[in-house]
């Protein structure tokens, strides 16, 4: 079966200072790796400046490689016309780290997830208010809330749970496939991290859908992940199935990874 996506020696170099820069940086380095066909949680964990987010924003369609190619489904990643690029945006969607950015503070939640429920069909169709406020509430259903919870409330007035839940809600109102998830959990209470993993689980087995989980949480990796991508300086240093990996971590820096983790104490499922 066609993996639903795939990534094939993938490079991004940036240019740093601007179009006339001179210092190159190679923020991925030849990377390849796929999400299968069957629902799947992948895990890219690696210290800061790895490389992660630059693989989330070409699997966005927010940048492009320098060199390599991504597919999704068996179909290029190509996104010249803005028409093409909303056709793509339903399938993958992503869940940014800090809710409280996602938001306008001046704009009631509600009005987000009826703006992207009434912007989904071409032109020429239309989805009502009646309709708008049944997809909403069907998607906040699928994370564990109501339209009657939401309703009315601005940004300040839910937590950070609630409001990534909220975020994550309109997400999923386009029915994508793939939802890429860069860090976030980071802006959560550590108490509520573990909530917000067991929904992405939940996603998974309800909806059928995949999830990029990237993220310096090795707990929760180890926790929800089906599959791991340890990076370091751009590259995959190791990969496997979460458990065996963060059981047992082959490559050194994965090693030290954890053990730096274990030391801080933030890892208590390992
Ligand atoms: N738009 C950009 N222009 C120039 N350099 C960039 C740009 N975005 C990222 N970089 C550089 O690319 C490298 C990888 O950055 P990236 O943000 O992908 O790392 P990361 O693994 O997501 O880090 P973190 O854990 O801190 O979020 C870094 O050296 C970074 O400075
Ligand atoms: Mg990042």
């Amino acid at each position: 079966m066609t993996a639903l996506l795939h990534l094939s020696h993938v490079t991004k170099v940036y240019r740093q200072g601007g179009m006339l820069g001179r210092r190159l940086i190679t923020a991925v380095k030849d990377v390849s790796f796929e999400v299968g066909a069957e629902p799947e949680i992948l895990s890219i964990v690696g210290e800061s400046g790895s490389g992660k987010s630059t693989i989330a924003a070409m699997i966005l369609g927010q940048t492009t490689p320098t060199e390599g190619r991504l597919e999704f489904s068996g179909k290029t990643v190509s996104i010249h016309s803005r028409s093409e690029r909303k056709a793509f945006m339903k399938e993958v969607q992503p869940v940014l780290q800090n809710p409280f950015e996602a938001f306008n503070p001046l704009k009631r939640v509600d009005r987000y997830l009826f703006e992207t429920a009434r912007n989904l069909p071409g032109p020429g169709k239309r989805i009502d208010r009646k309709e708008a406020e049944r997809m909403a509430d069907a998607a906040l259903v699928h994370v564990g809330l109501t339209l009657e919870e939401v309703k009315g409330r601005f940004p300040h007035e839910l937590s950070g749970g609630q409001l990534q839940r909220v975020a994550i809600a309109r997400a999923l109102i386009p029915q994508p496939r793939l939802l890429v998830a860069d860090e976030p959990v980071s802006m959560v209470d550590a108490s509520l991290r573990m909530a917000i993993v067991n929904l992405f689980g939940r996603l998974k087995n309800e909806l059928g859908l995949s999830i990029i989980y990237i993220t310096h949480d090795l707990a929760t990796a180890y926790y929800v992940s089906d599959n791991i991508i340890i990076m370091r300086k751009g590259e995959i240093v190791e990969r496997g199935q979460a458990r065996p990996v963060l059981d047992n971590p082959q490559h050194p820096y994965s090693r030290a990874l954890k053990e730096a983790v274990l030391a801080a104490d933030f890892a208590p499922a390992l």
